[in-house]
């Protein structure tokens, strides 16, 4: 099976478990079910947002599947409700809605919106971050260009607000104003040069980054910066929206409710793992894309079976309780994960929002020296137990806690326990083996 698919995947396309390869053949809530019908954990996709295969989600697609679907040259109704539903999540301000069909068209369109509107080329972005996988954004990704051919004239890159192990840390009197202000100077350095801002692209919780979470009041700071140059602020909500933060709806407001962004971009949760992506802006905005009269077409997206799933979702959403249940479970995780902290000295720092959580594994408390070989071997193990976890951040050392958001309490407990007991026995053998030998 794995020599077939290495035959026409080729090896950019990754498979989670490399040496030992998961074959999944059916989902439901939050637990997969291999080809022996084996249950795991999974605590890895956020793409399943109500949970794997929910049936009010395959029946809408079901339902509206029998009675049409075509473009949206048409009248019907459902792309109307679906962004009226979808406004009233966002400030108001957002009332103009593109629907399309990734992550990565969403943020190639907010690209194009904010160029059109500013005149300006230029986009900050933070570093690690990552927004896609089209040309446009792979430029705009320092996650990916380091490894390619590099940064473009265009782009800038600021220091990610990591205040664990960024340039400046918890023990840093003002963070909000430190971080903000190399922006600023980013800014000023572009303009020396005769560049101008079209944007500042961010992540509301940087992901790939390791789970970082900004201080409050950055993002404000921020857009002060950006506006004054004439920019725009982006946040890409396409891992982090749709209640994951448990105390808000969208993960830009934890910043505060006086944060209001340019253009918000949507995807990954928004269909439950149908294709569909949103971008909402300003009516300013969308006047200025408007006026190039260059029509904006999509051949499928806001077709009325990604309208009637993205409808069904926010229906389970409200029905399931899900954005408080995310916060309750979420709260209980990072108690627990805080508790292991105390006991296992290789958990550095644990941080989150809802069931947004990252467990940074260290290899010293002073140098916080990422213990990337150690966060690769106890994600193996608990695959062992039936339990799928990932990794990521800069160090690959962070654990990533992103669950469907029907995680439940007992779920919670499970997937501590087994990371206690395999911290314990890491610790009893002094160190961890090399995970090639481990996985063969
Ligand atoms: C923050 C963020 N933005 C954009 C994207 C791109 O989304 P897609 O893979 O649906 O194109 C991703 C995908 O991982 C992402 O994590």
């Amino acid at each position: 099976m794995g020599w077939r698919r290495a035959r026409c995947r080729r090896s950019s396309c990754k498979l989670f478990f490399p040496e030992d390869p998961v074959k999944i053949v059916r989902a439901k809530g939050q637990y997969m079910y291999d080809e022996n019908g084996r249950q795991y954990l999974d605590c890895i996709n956020n793409v399943a947002h109500v949970g794997h295969c929910h049936p009010d989600v395959v029946n809408a697609a079901h339902e509206q599947n029998q009675l049409l679907n075509t473009n949206s040259r048409y009248l019907y109704d459902s792309i109307v409700d679906y962004a009226q539903r979808l406004s009233k999540t966002l400030p108001e301000k957002l009332c103009t809605f593109y629907f399309l069909n990734s992550g990565s068209e969403a943020n190639d369109l907010a690209l194009r919106l904010a160029r059109q509107h500013t005149k300006h080329t230029d986009v900050i972005v933070l570093d690690h971050a990552y927004h896609g996988h089209l040309t446009s954004l792979i430029d705009i990704s320092p996650y990916k260009f380091r490894n390619l051919e590099g940064q473009k004239d265009w782009v800038h890159v600021a220091p990610i607000p990591d205040t664990y192990r960024g340039i400046y840390r918890e023990d840093h009197k003002d963070l909000v104003a430190a971080y903000a202000n190399e922006v600023k100077e980013i800014i000023e350095q572009a303009h020396k040069k005769g560049r101008k801002i079209a944007a500042f692209f961010v992540e509301s919780l940087p992901s790939v980054a390791g789970q970082i979470i900004p201080p409050a009041g950055y993002f404000q700071k921020v857009a002060e910066h950006v506006h004054k140059a004439g920019g725009v602020f982006v946040a890409d909500e396409i891992q982090v929206g749709f209640g994951r933060v448990g105390k808000h709806f969208w993960a830009f407001q934890l910043q505060g409710e006086d944060l209001v962004p340019d253009i918000v971009t949507m995807g990954k949760p928004i269909g439950n793992g149908h294709p569909v992506a949103c971008v909402a802006t300003t009516k300013e905005i969308a006047e200025s894309f408007a006026a190039t009269g260059v029509e904006y077409f999509n051949t499928f997206g806001g077709n009325p079976v990604s309208c009637a799933i993205g409808l069904a979702v926010l229906d389970v959403i409200e029905k399931e309780h899900l954005q408080a249940h995310a916060m309750q479970v979420g709260n209980l995780l990072m108690e627990l994960l805080n508790q292991q902290k105390v006991k296992h000295p290789i958990i550095g720092d644990v941080r989150g929002a809802g069931l947004f959580i990252g467990v940074d594994l260290i290899k010293d408390k002073e140098k916080r020296t990422p213990a990337t070989e150690e966060a690769e071997y106890l994600i193996t193990r608990l695959k062992k137990e039936y339990i799928l976890l990932s990794t990521d951040g800069p160090g690959r050392n962070v654990l990533k806690f992103k669950p469907p958001m029907c995680f439940s309490v007992q779920d919670a407990k499970l997937v501590v326990d087994a990371m206690d007991k395999i911290l314990t026995d890491m610790e009893k053998e002094g160190a961890c083996e090399p995970v090639r030998d481990l996985q063969s």
